[in-house]
């Protein structure tokens, strides 16, 4: 139920203060990961809020892979890595982007994704959208149909939907 769901957030989402730096509350989802029942009903009700007709889901490396390979899964749809920095084969495209906590890059396998492949964004977590934002723009190299971009947990405070304007955005936790 959307209770059960609700009550979730505060059960399986530790907090850890100046993680990994002063000043960061760290959102810490492996509460969730490590009981099954819990994570199936997260993804289920995660499943409820996505637009139809999925057959690409993009997942960003770490956590995007944990909770993206279970949900294009349960869609039917093929999952896309997005990695770190010098992981990908071949001649990966490239973003180089400001997190929370640091900067990164991420890259894409060439010929990822065909044109026009209904394809969703996730992530464990929006934060200030700099990840998110550096994932869009891999995926838009394609000319793919950008249907969403969908998070588990916003943290509203830091503005990162705004980073993803034109976007439909979800959410199944928001935070303050
Ligand atoms: C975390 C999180 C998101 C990103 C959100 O990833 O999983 O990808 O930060 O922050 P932002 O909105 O400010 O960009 P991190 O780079 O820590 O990698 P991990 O998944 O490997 O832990
Ligand atoms: N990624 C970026 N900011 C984060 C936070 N506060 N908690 C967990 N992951 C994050």
């Amino acid at each position: 139920s959307v209770e059960e769901i609700r009550a979730l957030r505060t059960s399986h989402i530790a907090e850890y203060p100046d993680f990994p730096v002063p000043g960061v509350l760290f959102r810490d989802i492996t509460p969730l990961l490590r009981d099954h029942a819990a994570l199936r009903a997260v993804i289920r009700h995660w499943i409820s809020l996505l637009p139809g007709d999925i057959e690409y889901v993009v997942g960003t490396e770490a956590r995007g892979f944990v909770l993206g390979a279970p949900l294009a899964y349960e869609l039917g749809a093929g999952f896309i890595p997005v990695r770190k920095a010098g992981k990908l084969p071949g001649t990966p495209a490239s973003v180089s982007y400001d997190l929370e906590y640091g900067s990164a890059v991420v890259e894409i396998a060439e010929g990822s994704l065909p044109a026009g492949a209904r394809t969703l964004v996730i992530d464990d977590l929006l934060a200030t959208g700099g990840t998110a934002a550096a994932t869009v723009e891999l995926v838009r190299q394609f000319d793919v149909d950008l249907v969403g971009a969908s998070f588990l947990i916003e943290l509203e405070g830091l503005g990162g939907r705004d980073k993803l304007p034109d976007i439909p955005l979800s959410v199944v936790w928001s935070f303050p």
